[in-house]
């Protein structure tokens, strides 16, 4: 009794000096012996935290001191504060640079699923091409296309994701558009060439946009390898769009123009569409005379 009234004596009178640092142990231990039931669970939590504090903060100058008082005394209490100080570093920048790879991944996901799809697309839309310079277009396309896939799994392989495919939705409908304009359009026409390259270089745009996004998201996130990688094939789409640009303005956007037959697809369901408006017209008309005589049997009552 007499040794632990002294050593609490003393560290209440000298708390800055070593010998708080001391009692800090006795002061666990002696809180065990009187109910360790009860101080097992808390008292660490307790002492972890304000101990270490209290004689820092008043003696800067001794901290190399204190730190070692603060091991003796709880070594078990270092490992919450270190898993604390993880928690802040993963809601920080850490977090936000994982939060920007996965971005990267799923728009990966996304292109490389768009250019599956236009290995098959592209051989629909040589076949059904008229022009022997935009049928070899298409074909030489679509082995670049094949190239791209591989280029694609291989910026996978760089950051070390399994390649999976998610449907491209906007790619799914690109391609949905260009079917559409080949059920549109005469077989054996420029117009369905002018058409064919309409619907190609919205494709080339979109794989722009989406490249050039991507490039740009690999060189943010010090994948330089991926960066260059990307850059290459949004160089190729580039080139493909400037490719069927020519194509157009140099023959088959003047040929087509030239190009007369049967009424297209597209005007009949114009004519649809003027016979649903003169219905809804009529239909609007019986209603305004309904409504007038209910008026003026109104009145008359
Ligand atoms: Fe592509
Ligand atoms: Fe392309």
């Amino acid at each position: 009794m007499a040794k632990a009234t002294g050593k609490k004596a003393a560290a209440k009178a000298a708390p800055k000096k070593a010998a708080a640092k001391k009692a800090a142990a006795p002061n666990v231990k002696k809180a065990a012996a009187a109910s360790p039931k009860k101080a097992a669970a808390p008292q660490p939590k307790k002492a972890a935290a304000p101990q270490p504090k209290k004689v820092a903060a008043p003696q800067p100058k001794k901290a190399a001191a204190t730190k070692v008082a603060a091991k003796k005394v709880a070594p078990k209490k270092a490992a919450p504060k270190k898993a604390a100080a993880k928690k802040v570093a993963a809601s920080s920048p850490a977090d936000q640079k994982s939060l920007l790879q996965k971005l990267f991944i799923d728009g990966l996901k996304d292109i490389y699923w768009a250019e599956k799809q236009l290995t098959k697309s592209l051989p629909k839309l040589m076949r059904a091409a008229t022009s022997d310079q935009l049928k070899q277009a298409f074909e030489e396309h679509r082995v670049v296309t094949e190239q791209q896939v591989g280029r694609v799994e291989q910026v996978f392989q760089l950051i070390g994701v399994k390649a999976i495919a998610k449907k491209c939705e906007a790619m799914d409908g690109l391609t949905r558009e260009a079917d559409n304009i080949v059920a549109e359009t005469q077989k054996g026409t420029m117009s369905r060439d002018a058409g064919l390259i309409l619907a190609a270089q919205k494709v080339e745009h979109y794989e722009i946009a989406s490249y050039g996004g991507l490039a740009q998201l690999a060189e943010t996130l010090g994948l330089q390898e991926a960066k260059d990688l990307l850059g290459q094939t949004l160089q190729e789409e580039k080139d493909t769009d400037e490719r069927l640009t020519q194509i157009a303005i140099s023959s088959i956007n003047l040929e087509a123009e030239k190009e007369e037959g049967p009424v297209p697809v597209q005007e009949e369901e114009r004519n649809e569409e003027n016979q649903d408006n003169q219905e809804n017209q009529q239909n609007q008309e019986n209603q305004d005379s309904q409504e007038s005589r209910e008026n003026q049997e109104g009145n008359t009552i």
